[in-house]
C-alpha cells in the first residue's frame, strides 16, 4: 500500500492512520471533515458512493434559519416551532443550539459559495415550510432558505469543493465493517472494505466520526437512497452502543406514487396544495390553521386517513393529488424545476398542467445513535448519567442529539448537518489534539474478518436480495404512518425470523472483485440492526406521539412516555431516559396539546 498514512498490517489488514476518520460523505461528513481539515488534522473521509452521490443531494426544499428576510422572525420562534413540531420529545438545549446558530451555519454556507436563490432585494430567498410559524404558532412563516428545489445538491457540492480545497483525503466507494474498541470501550477507528477491490484496511484514528445518514431502505416504499441502509447505527449496535428513539420514522405526505421518489414540501409552501378524489382540499379538516403546511406528520395521517375511506386517487385509489398547475408554469420552472422533472419521468404528468399522485413514503429517522450537543456518542453510566464513549462521535440523521424529538419539521435536517457537523468537528480536533493513538487491542479487526469469512464460505443458504425483501415488507406492513397492536406484535416476531436468516445468506458469486452481493450482504447485516430496534421500540410505547401513532393509544401520554427510548442489542433489551426540557439560557417551552 502507496500512503504516507499506511503504518503497517495488523492480522495481515492494511493499517493507515489518521487524526480522525469520517465515515459518510453527506452534508453532516463534510461539513465536520472541513472543520478538522481547516484546523491542520489529518482527516479520511470514507464514502460509499462519491461523496457528491451522497443522500443529501437529494434534499430539495431548503435549510431552516430566522434570517428574517421576508418579514421579521426570531430564532426563539424556530424553537418553538421545532420543540412543538417534536410533540415536545426533543431536547430543548439541543434545539436552543440549532436554531440559535442556524443564521450562522447560512450566512457561513454563504461564504463558502453556496449559490443561495434571492430575493429582488438580494438577500437570500426564504419560502415557507410546513409547521414553521412566527410569534409562537400565530401563521405561517418563510424561513426556509433554497436554492430552488436543489437545495441539497448545492450544499453538498459547495461542502466538496471546499474540502478538496482543505486537502480532505477522500476514500471513495468504501464500506466501513466494525468498529475498533479496545478493553476499556475506547474507540480506536474502523475496519472497511475497499469495493472495487475486496480488500480490508483498519483505518486508525484518534476520533471516528459516524455520518453515514439514514436507513429509510429498511422500507419497501421510501424517498431514501439505496445507499441507506444504516451503516453507522449496525457498526454502532454490533459494538454495544444503544440506538435512541427508534420508533420514530418520519412518513413524508409526498412520495410519488408508486416510485417513492420524494416531491418536495416546498411545492406547498410555494402555493400548491392536495386534494381528494372529490376534489376537496381535505387538510382545511385536519389543520384548520396550518393546513397544507402542517407537521408531516398530520398531513401524512390525513392522506392515509383519507385513502381508508374511501377518497382516494389512481387506480387503486390509494393516493391523492398535489396540486400546482395553478402557481403558473413561470414559477415552477424558476423555483420547482426539479420536481416537474420527477412528475415528468416518474408519474408522467406535467404539473404545469395536472395534479401529481402523492403517498405517504418513509423519509427521514427521527431516531439514532445518542450523541451529545459535541457530538459526542453517549452512553448513560450506571446511575443513568450520560457519559461519552472516548474516541466515538455521530452527526446527521444517524445520530440522534436530539432536536427532532417524535416528528422532524422539513428543513430543519440540512440545518442540523451543519450546526451539529461544525460542532462535532470542533469537539474532535480539540480531542485528537489532546490524545495519542492508542495500541490496537489484539482482536483488533477479528469481528470483521469473521463476517467476511461466514459470507466467503457459505455455501447453501437463501439469496440476500429474498432477505432484504422480507425485511422491507415486514416493516411496510407491520410499522406504518398508524400502528395497530397485533401488526406490531406480529411484527417483532417476523423480524426475529429475518435476522435468524440473514445470519445464512448465501452469495452466488464468490469473486471478491466489485461484488455488489457481497456489499448487499454486509449492507444487510445492518438494516436488520435498524429494523429489530424499530420494531421493538414501537411495540413497547404504548402512547400516540409525533410520528408514532398507535390506533390502541390515541394519545400522548406524558405521565408515562415524556422519555426517549433505548435500545441495546444484547438481549434485546429496552431503557429510558428522560427528556432533557431545561434550554441552554432560555426559559422552557410547557408542553402544550399540539394542534395546527
Ligand atoms: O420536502 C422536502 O423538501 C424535504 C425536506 C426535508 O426533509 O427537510
Amino acid at each position: 500500500m502507496d500512503s504516507e498514512y499506511f503504518v503497517g498490517n495488523f492480522q495481515l489488514i492494511n493499517t493507515l492512520r489518521f487524526d480522525a476518520v469520517v465515515v459518510g460523505g453527506g452534508g453532516a461528513g463534510l461539513r465536520a471533515a472541513l472543520q478538522l481539515a481547516d484546523e491542520g488534522l489529518k482527516v479520511a473521509v470514507l464514502s460509499k458512493v462519491f461523496p457528491t452521490r451522497s443522500h443529501t443531494v437529494a434534499a430539495q426544499g431548503g435549510i431552516a434559519a430566522a434570517l428574517g428576510n421576508v418579514s421579521g422572525d426570531n430564532w426563539l420562534w424556530h424553537m418553538y416551532d421545532t420543540i412543538k413540531g417534536s410533540d415536545y420529545l426533543g431536547d430543548q438545549d439541543a434545539i436552543e443550539f440549532m436554531c440559535k446558530n442556524a443564521a450562522k451555519a447560512i450566512i457561513e454556507l454563504e461564504h463558502f459559495g453556496m449559490p443561495f436563490d434571492r430575493l429582488d432585494n438580494g438577500k437570500i430567498f426564504q419560502r415557507p415550510f410546513g409547521g414553521m410559524t412566527q410569534n409562537f404558532g400565530e401563521s405561517a412563516i418563510s424561513r426556509t432558505c433554497a436554492v430552488a428545489d436543489r437545495t441539497g445538491h448545492a450544499m453538498l457540492h459547495t461542502l466538496y469543493q471546499r474540502n478538496v480545497q482543505a486537502n480532505t483525503n477522500f476514500f471513495i466507494e468504501w464500506l466501513a465493517l466494525d468498529l475498533v474498541r479496545d478493553a476499556e470501550g475506547t474507540v480506536l477507528g474502523v475496519t472497511a472494505l475497499e469495493i472495487e477491490t475486496g480488500e480490508v484496511t483498519l483505518f486508525e484514528a484518534k476520533t471516528t466520526l459516524f455520518a453515514t445518514g439514514g436507513a429509510g431502505r429498511i422500507f419497501e416504499a421510501s424517498t431514501n437512497a439505496f445507499i441507506n441502509t444504516g451503516d453507522g447505527l449496525g457498526l454502532a449496535a454490533r459494538a454495544g452502543i444503544p440506538l435512541q428513539d427508534m420508533e420514530f420514522w418520519q412518513f413524508h405526505p409526498t412520495g410519488v406514487l408508486g416510485a417513492g421518489v420524494l416531491i418536495t414540501e416546498g411545492v406547498r409552501g410555494e402555493g400548491g396544495y392536495l386534494v381528494n378524489s372529490e376534489g376537496e382540499r381535505f387538510m382545511e379538516r385536519y389543520a384548520p390553521t396550518a393546513k397544507d403546511l402542517a407537521s408531516r406528520d398530520v398531513v401524512s395521517r390525513a392522506i392515509a386517513t383519507e385513502v381508508k375511506q374511501g377518497r382516494g386517487v389512481g387506480i387503486n385509489k390509494d393516493a391523492v393529488y398535489l396540486k400546482l398547475d395553478h402557481l403558473g408554469e413561470d414559477k415552477i420552472k424558476a423555483r420547482l424545476p426539479g420536481i416537474r422533472d420527477i412528475a415528468m419521468t416518474f408519474a408522467s404528468v406535467d404539473p404545469a398542467k395536472d395534479p401529481i399522485p402523492v403517498v405517504p413514503t418513509a423519509h427521514y429517522m427521527m431516531g439514532g445513535i445518542p450523541t451529545n450537543l459535541h457530538g459526542q456518542v453517549v452512553v448513560p453510566n450506571q446511575d443513568g448519567i450520560d457519559e461519552p464513549v472516548q474516541g466515538l462521535y455521530a452527526v446527521g440523521e444517524c445520530a440522534c442529539v436530539s432536536v427532532h424529538g417524535a416528528n422532524r419539521l422539513g428543513s430543519n435536517s440540512l440545518l442540523d448537518l451543519v450546526v451539529f457537523g461544525r460542532a462535532a468537528g470542533e469537539q474532535m480536533a480539540k480531542d485528537a489534539r489532546q490524545t495519542s493513538h492508542k495500541p490496537l487491542p489484539a482482536d483488533a479487526g477479528s469481528a470483521t474478518l469473521a463476517r467476511l469469512n461466514r459470507l466467503d464460505n457459505q455455501k447453501q443458504g437463501e439469496r440476500v436480495a429474498e432477505v432484504g425483501a422480507s425485511l422491507r415488507k415486514t416493516m411496510q406492513t407491520h410499522c406504518g404512518v398508524f400502528r395497530f397492536p397485533d401488526l406490531l406484535k406480529e411484527g417483532v416476531s417476523e423480524i426475529a425470523e429475518v435476522v435468524r436468516r440473514a445470519q445464512f445468506t448465501e452469495i452466488k458469486d464468490h469473486n471478491k472483485v466489485f461484488n455488489t452481493a457481497r456489499v448487499e450482504a454486509l449492507e444487510l447485516d445492518n438494516l436488520v440492526e435498524v429494523a429489530l430496534a424499530t420494531m421493538g421500540t414501537a411495540e413497547a410505547r404504548t402512547e400516540s406521539r409525533g410520528a408514532h401513532c398507535r390506533e390502541d393509544f390515541a394519545a400522548r401520554d406524558d405521565e408515562n412516555w415524556l422519555k426517549h427510548s433505548l435500545y441495546f442489542r444484547d438481549g434485546n433489551r429496552l431503557a429510558y431516559k428522560p427528556v432533557r426540557l431545561q434550554p441552554l439560557t432560555v426559559d422552557s417551552f410547557p408542553l402544550k396539546a399540539r394542534v395546527y
